[in-house]
């Protein structure tokens, strides 16, 4: 009993939140770097601002990040020491294909990633590949409009193809979109959506979506095409919704809540759009773009496993009165009075890990990937430069038993664990260094200032203990 042998014991990370080197490699500018950080930041991410170049005033976290982009061979080196199986990370778009719409690679970008993925097999970490973490490059945007034109697809499709082909033998586990769900909430890293005055958002969305929908099914097939081999996730951002009372109102909210993120998973794994879902687009008078041959593309490939991010469960109410947003959270969630919550006011709830695994597993009936989980917190380091984070310990200690029961105690099929932020890195949400997740200190803040020197945590030998008993030892 407990976890199985060949569980995948991890951590994960994003380009865009790490790599760097904005303009090296012939990398081209992507969505993720003009997001500053500060105030200015989510009016972006929600794409009603158009302030889509760099200024003087504010301050870009991507541009320099980690700089993992120099430094991957000594952070490889380091979740090797931790004995990771797996690696979560992404592609930057924007280094394979520039612009996004030319028909020839950069090979600098192909050969930076190639060789990234053999520095972890050398350390006998298998990479698990996102294929866009909330990141599309610049000319896609401006040019097309993102993913609201069909003509992204094609984009993608090519991304693709070339990636399978170049990492056939080093890579086989891939994950179509980072948080696919996210577009409803940050429409511009999700999408590279920036709206115009007076269009209907809802529609701009969900025309958006369904091009991704596609492009992630196209994707499934080109990469059984080129090695069977190959295993496809789809990747929702997931936490079940509680109703705030036993009131029937407040249940059916808690539905409808789900339902808005199971939309894109039910897509994505049995094939076809729900009931519900078209349902509501018709009475809210939107219509999903779609053409010949796109209901069977989109039925004939479905992913191999689900993954998802957990961090907290949310919490909804009819009551008007009570419906105020939960602080540092893109998505709405009322505060539940039986949780505590981290610094940021993300509620911590190990169960509710268990609760949205059985829930999903009830759904789907296929292996799930927890590809995302970890406490966001400040750090403070000794003299040495030593963190002792026991919060963070805690928990994951408390994440990983709720794990554990949901294989022992409710037969859940889970193919793996990659914590966030595996090293320290920036927020996706905030911009900050402050909000740290790692179990590697990086010597660097919010205004890009320190000696980015890695130094690892407590957490750091308490993951490797863990690893190296399969999750007895926590
Ligand atoms: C997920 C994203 O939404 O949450 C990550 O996939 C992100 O990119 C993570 O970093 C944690 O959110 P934040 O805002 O604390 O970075």
């Amino acid at each position: 009993m407990g976890f199985p042998t060949n569980f995948l014991w991890g951590g994960a990370t994003a380009a865009n939140q790490c790599e760097g080197g904005y303009n090296e490699g012939g990398r081209g500018l992507a969505n993720v770097d003009v997001v500053p950080i500060g105030k200015d930041r989510f009016p972006i991410i929600a794409g009603i601002q158009k302030h889509l170049a760099f200024d003087d005033e504010h301050f870009y976290p991507a541009k320099e990040a980690i700089d993992m982009y120099h430094r991957y061979k000594e952070d490889i080196a380091l979740f090797g020491e931790m004995g990771f199986k797996v690696y979560r990370l992404s592609i930057a778009w924007s280094r394979i294909f520039p612009n996004g719409d030319e028909s020839e690679p950069n090979e600098e970008g192909l050969a930076f990633y190639e060789d990234l993925f053999k520095e972890c097999h050398k350390h006998g970490i298998e990479p698990l590949v996102t294929i866009t973490h909330f990141d599309c490059p610049m000319h896609l945007i401006t040019e097309y409009g993102g993913w609201r034109n069909r003509k992204m697809i094609g984009f993608y499709e090519n991304l693709c193809r070339t990636l399978f082909t170049r990492y056939k033998d080093l890579v086989k586990y891939w994950l179509t979109f980072n948080e696919i769900n996210m577009i409803l909430h940050a429409p511009f890293m999700g999408a590279g959506i920036v709206f115009e005055e007076g269009e209907d958002k809802e529609q701009v969305i969900f025309t958006a979506a369904h091009h991704e929908l596609l492009a992630s099914a196209a994707a499934t097939k080109i990469a059984k095409e080129i090695n069977p081999d190959n295993q496809i996730g789809c990747m929702l951002a997931a936490g079940n919704y509680y109703p705030y009372t036993c009131n029937p109102q407040d249940y059916f909210a808690a539905i409808q809540k789900d339902h808005e993120n199971y939309f894109f998973i039910d897509v994505q794994s049995r094939g076809k759009y729900p009931n519900y879902a078209l349902k509501e687009l018709e009475r809210k008078g939107i219509k999903l773009p779609i053409e010949p041959g796109d209901l069977e593309l989109l039925a004939e490939n479905t992913v191999d496993f689900i993954s998802f991010s957990y961090y907290s469960s949310r919490t909804v109410s009819t009551d008007s009165e009570l419906n105020k947003q939960t602080e540092g959270n893109i998505f709405a969630s009322l505060a539940n009075p039986y949780l505590e919550a981290s610094e940021w006011g993300w509620q911590i709830d190990p169960l509710g890990l268990r609760s949205t695994m059985n829930q999903i597993y009830d759904r789907y009936q296929k292996p799930l990937f927890i590809v995302e989980n970890g406490l966001g917190a400040v750090d403070t380091p000794d003299e040495n430069g030593y963190v002792a984070d026991d919060d963070r310990i805690d928990y994951m200690r408390e994440h990983i038993k709720a794990m554990k029961d949901a294989i022992d105690l409710d037969g859940i099929e889970l193919m793996g664990y990659t914590s966030w932020g595996c090293i320290d890195l920036v927020s996706a949400g905030t911009g900050e260094m402050k909000k740290r997740y790692g179990f590697i200190y990086v010597d660097r803040d919010n205004e890009g200032n320190g000696t980015l020197k890695r130094t690892p945590k407590k957490s750091f030998d308490w993951y490797k203990q863990v690893i190296s008993t399969n999750g007895e030892d926590l």
